[in-house]
């Protein structure tokens, strides 16, 4: 049975000839909750951002819900697969939270009346507070800012959410809340959900794979 994603002997090599991917072979089915690890530099984030075609494979294949990211568009990619960035920093760019979580879902025109419902849909689940709508998402805390990241990736209602590093730089308090958060979008709303970590705790508490399983039947190439 084909899962919803499904990568083929991936590879992906940066323009300046970094080989970030080599062959990498990996399916993910619906409803799962999964913790993608590696050093730094392993290629995480490349793979990430493959998996929303963000980036585009050198070779080998990504599909996702059926489709080849290469000839699909990222529209239709992002509207299936949401990518957080590792820094929502990098994410972040316009004035206001209300402005960043309508961003995507007016990137792909949506309606206005459509836009107000979807923000107001995100900013619920996140629990973003509505006094914080109209706040420069640079005077929010860190923890708060991703939580306007990811809202802002929701809008779009993906079915699938990769959240790149969600706990690196945050306090353990901060790290148990974003985690719980986490568990509750795959619980609750029933989103896929993808954490690229380095915490070993956080994968032991809350991957549906044992890392094992998930490097010896899903990964190969430079990932072990
Ligand atoms: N834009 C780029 N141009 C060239 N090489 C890059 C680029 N981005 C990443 N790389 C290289 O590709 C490889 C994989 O990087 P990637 O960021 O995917 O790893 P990662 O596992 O996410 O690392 P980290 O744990 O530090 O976040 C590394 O060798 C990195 O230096
Ligand atoms: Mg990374």
């Amino acid at each position: 049975m084909s899962q919803y994603i499904e990568v083929e002997q991936l590879g992906f090599r940066y323009q300046d000839g970094t080989e970030a991917l080599v062959e990498v072979n990996l399916a993910i089915g619906d409803n799962e909750f999964i913790a993608l690890i590696g050093q730094n530099g392993s290629g995480k984030t490349t793979l990430a951002k493959c998996l929303n075609g963000l980036l585009k494979p050198s070779s080998g294949r990504v599909l996702v819900d059926g489709l080849d990211s290469r000839s699909t568009s990222i529209v239709q990619m992002v509207k299936r697969v949401g990518y957080v960035f590792q820094n929502p920093d990098h994410q972040l760019f316009n004035g206001n939270c209300w402005d960043e979580i309508a961003y995507g879902p007016r990137n792909i025109q949506l309606p206005e009346p459509d836009v107000k419902e979807r923000v107001a849909e995100a900013a619920g689940v996140v629990g973003l507070p509505e006094r914080l709508f109209q706040e420069h998402p640079f005077f929010l805390s860190k923890g708060m800012r991703q939580r306007v990241a990811i809202a802002a990736i929701l809008a779009l209602r993906p079915k699938v959410i990769i959240v790149d590093e969600p706990t690196t730089g945050q306090d353990a308090r901060q790290s148990i809340e974003i985690m719980d958060f986490l568990v509750e979008l795959h619980e609750k709303h029933e989103h896929t959900v993808i954490i690229v970590t380095h915490d070993m705790d956080i994968v032991a508490r809350h991957g549906t794979r044992r890392p094992w399983d998930f490097a010896a039947r899903t990964l190969s190439g430079r990932f072990a």
